[in-house]
């Protein structure tokens, strides 16, 4: 919830975890602080054990209010690195050393700040700030990829005298670059206005008699998400939704359907609405032949044989009707991914394919989070690590945005209203 105030976006009630770490310029934190606070924002400090050489607790406590957290382990805090993480409307880091930004690209938990990190799914705001050429070390740079695309926000350190007395970048960015970086995230760019997305989510249902049916393990998640994403960028969002347990998410049109024959009828009927297509769904790709009226009984049978037939390709069905469109399929796989994504982007004509090896722990179906490579009409590659299926929402959204010029149908698909402004950096 951001309020506008007369100066643009303020941080009235917004839940800040600030995370200060072991560098030199931990003291310019207490500042940033002071801000946040003056900005109405309520802040929680949390200090690595290197950060408390540089600046007492103390000083934080005052300021904020709020005792300042700094190891996993405390007692009295018990749980922190998830109720903080849960709580928090945005977690900015500032300084973050090269040794954090480490640590939060390579997972490891070892302190409250970075196990938070491994939990939180809140915006991620990190400004490094290290000293002697570290800053431009391949590893380092490497690192800040890796959160990026992972969906944290790096705001870029400054050129100029250092504490070691030499000159280059490394010093931490300026209050109002942090601050402008922080409410951007809160409030998110309206990128996607004047576009119509219609999104296919969750398994489909094929019925073998009143009790039965075929199916498949899809929760939903990824294209709930998706739809989540494109509407809180500004989108036009009908969401088709076979049967999930997901709550319907506010403010997005939900078009419920059972079946793969449901799913292509109220596809097909919005295609020509929409300029962007998402095919998240788990659609059956067969269907038994006959649906019994009457529930089938076991008599004395050992044997039954399902006689089936294959379901409509909706994708390759709608890709054959489309026009401006952009396609974007996904493609479920568990063994030779790239191999068959790439099959699959060609044969259904699509423009970008989101290839998800189901096989990978902790991703996929019914996951929270979510791995997987994405594949454009080029044969680009772009590669996605285990992340939240909201930040991958928001990559998958950044590559399609970055395809909207031209579709693989040879035609221009633009928004309906208004040109879509530029692309997001962070994510
Ligand atoms: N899809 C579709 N209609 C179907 C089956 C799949 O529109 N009857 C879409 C899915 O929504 C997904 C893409 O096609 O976006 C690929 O789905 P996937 O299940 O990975 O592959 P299939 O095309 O079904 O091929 P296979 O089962 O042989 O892997």
């Amino acid at each position: 919830m951001v309020r506008t105030g007369s100066s643009g976006p303020t941080l009235i009630g917004m839940r800040i975890v600030l995370g200060v770490t072991g560098s030199i310029a931990a003291y310019k934190a207490v500042s940033l602080l002071r801000t946040l606070l003056r900005e109405g924002a309520v802040v929680q400090v949390v200090m690595t054990p290197g950060a408390t050489k540089f600046v007492a607790p103390l000083t934080f406590e005052v300021l904020s209010g709020h005792p300042v957290s700094t190891g996993v382990f405390e007692a009295h805090q018990e749980m922190k690195h998830l109720s903080l993480p849960e709580q928090a409307d945005a977690i900015v880091i500032a300084p973050a050393t090269a040794n954090c930004l480490a640590k939060s690209a390579l997972g490891l938990g070892d302190d409250l700040l970075s196990t938070m990190l491994l939990t939180s799914q809140c915006p991620v705001i990190i400004a490094p700030a290290m000293d002697g050429g570290m800053w431009m070390h391949p590893t380092v740079t490497e690192h800040v990829r890796t959160l990026r695309a992972r969906g944290a926000i790096v705001v870029d350190p400054d050129e100029g005298l250092l504490a070691s007395g030499k000159v280059g970048q490394g010093r931490l960015a300026d209050e109002g670059t942090i601050l402008a970086a922080l409410q951007s995230a809160l409030v998110p760019e309206r990128d996607w206005h004047g576009h119509r997305v219609l999104i296919s989510a969750g398994p489909t249902q094929e019925p073998i008699d009143p009790i039965r049916f075929i199916s498949n393990r899809s929760s939903g998640k990824m294209g709930y998400a998706l739809a989540e994403a494109a509407q809180a960028r500004g989108a036009q969002v009908v969401l088709v939704s076979g049967p999930t347990a997901l709550p319907v998410p506010q403010g997005i049109e939900i078009v419920s359907v059972a079946t793969a024959e449901d799913m292509t009828k109220a596809m097909s009927l919005r295609l020509a609405w929409s300029t962007v297509v998402i095919m998240a769904a788990a659609v059956a790709d067969f269907r038994p032949i006959q649906v019994a009226s009457r529930k089938i009984k076991k008599q004395d049978q050992t044997d039954q044989t399902l006689a089936l037939e294959r379901t409509t390709d909706i994708l390759a069905a709608l890709s054959a009707q489309r026009t401006t469109q952009l396609l974007v399929g996904f493609a479920a796989e568990t063994h030779d991914l790239i191999v068959h994504a790439k099959d699959k982007l060609i044969a259904k004509g699509l423009d970008l394919i989101v290839a998800n090896d189901v096989t990978t722990a902790g991703a996929g179906f019914g996951s929270d989070q979510n791995a997987a490579t994405l594949i454009d009409r080029q044969g680009t590659l772009t590669e996605l690590p285990l992340m939240s299926k909201r930040a991958m929402a928001e990559a998958v959204l950044n590559k399609a945005q970055a395809l909207l010029g031209v579709t693989a149908s040879g035609q221009t698909s633009k928004p309906v209203a208004e040109s879509v402004s530029t692309h997001r950096t962070a994510s």
